[in-house]
């Protein structure tokens, strides 16, 4: 059941479920995803579509979330569709009441929604979801899991900003344990040729090990540092993520040092000119607004992105035709 869940998607076709990166495949990217995002930057500044006409989605929410929920919302109603959201649902839905999620799952297939976004506190959970449904789930984060839709967004703006995805050596920086999207992102970008990794964090959150296989399997070099000074130099790409404080580690009780990971100016002026600076936000110390003003920092650009990479994709999934 589940490699049905997770089958590649091919160009010129419709996804169904939206659970894992490596779902996706880089001609499908290449060919289909990034034109239409394109395109929907269009669609978004002239005043929106209408292919989502009588499409209702329903986003459920367990675990805060700012641009996401956001960007999904406005990305519906920007292609004429209508969503209801529950938010804080492990507490505002009968979760609290012991509800499991295949249960919760079940009778949301049942009021005739035509896709479920879903964002869980467990990895797992969205394929969960997708196994007991017949409608499509998007994965919008699972605990510790994966945040597949970021990860698009993040190579979509890479290939925007340095015009291709080939042969980019990318730093990843940050709690690589415990960051959903820094998982996603390296599954993706092992998809292009030429690509190196460079894992930027403290020892008590290296990137996990099944990811680190995985690469090992593709033949994607990788390497772990402590200190960005070590690779800021040589990197295309320093994507910068935050301490997932909120997440405990088993067996950890002393904090962590993340001084390593901070891309303030200093360390900005160590990069190549045409570098860029991605973080998917919400940022706390390790990029500090003194960056800000950096060509190279394209932060908000990558906000921005998250809206039409979402945009098409629920033109993919749900869309009518004629937007
Ligand atoms: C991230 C998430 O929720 O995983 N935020 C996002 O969706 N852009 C990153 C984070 O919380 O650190």
């Amino acid at each position: 059941m589940s490699s049905e869940i997770l089958a590649p998607i091919y160009p010129g076709q419709r996804p169904f479920h939206i659970i894992e990166a490596q779902q996706f495949t880089r001609e499908w990217m290449e060919e289909d995803l990034f034109p239409l995002a394109k395109s929907m930057e269009n669609v978004a500044d002239f005043g929106g579509g209408s292919s989502l006409r009588m499409k209702r989605v329903r986003l459920v929410f367990y675990e805060s979330s700012t641009r996401t929920q956001e960007s999904f919302e406005s990305a519906i109603e920007l292609l004429g569709g209508t969503y209801g959201t529950t938010t804080n649902a492990g507490e505002f839905s009968s979760a609290a009441k012991g509800e499991e999620l295949d249960d919760s799952a079940k009778v949301r297939n049942k009021y005739r929604y035509h896709c479920i976004v879903l964002r869980h506190n467990k990895e797992g959970g969205a394929l969960e979801t997708a196994s007991v449904s017949k409608i499509p789930v998007i994965n919008a984060g699972d605990g510790e899991g994966q945040h597949p839709t970021q990860a698009l967004l993040d190579v979509y703006t890479i290939h925007e900003q340095l015009g291709t995805l080939q042969g980019l050596e990318v730093a990843i920086i940050g709690d690589l344990l415990r960051g959903r999207t820094t998982h996603s992102l390296a599954y993706l970008l092992a998809k292009f040729p030429g690509t190196k990794l460079h894992f930027v964090s403290p020892p008590e959150v290296r990137m996990k090990q099944e990811i680190k296989d995985y690469l090992d399997r593709h033949n994607v070099p990788h390497l772990d540092y402590q200190d960005i000074r070590d690779v800021l130099p040589r990197v295309d790409i320093a994507y910068v993520t935050r301490p997932q404080l909120e997440r405990p580690l088993q067996g950890i009780t002393s904090s962590i040092d993340f001084r390593g990971c901070v891309v303030n100016l200093e360390a900005l002026s160590l990069m190549q000119p045409h570098a860029k600076v991605l973080h998917p936000m919400p940022r706390t110390f390790e990029l500090p607004k003194e960056v800000d003003e950096d060509l190279r920092v394209v932060i908000f650009r990558q906000v921005e992105n998250g809206l039409f990479i979402r945009m098409a994709l629920f033109q993919m999934i749900l869309g009518n035709g004629n937007r």
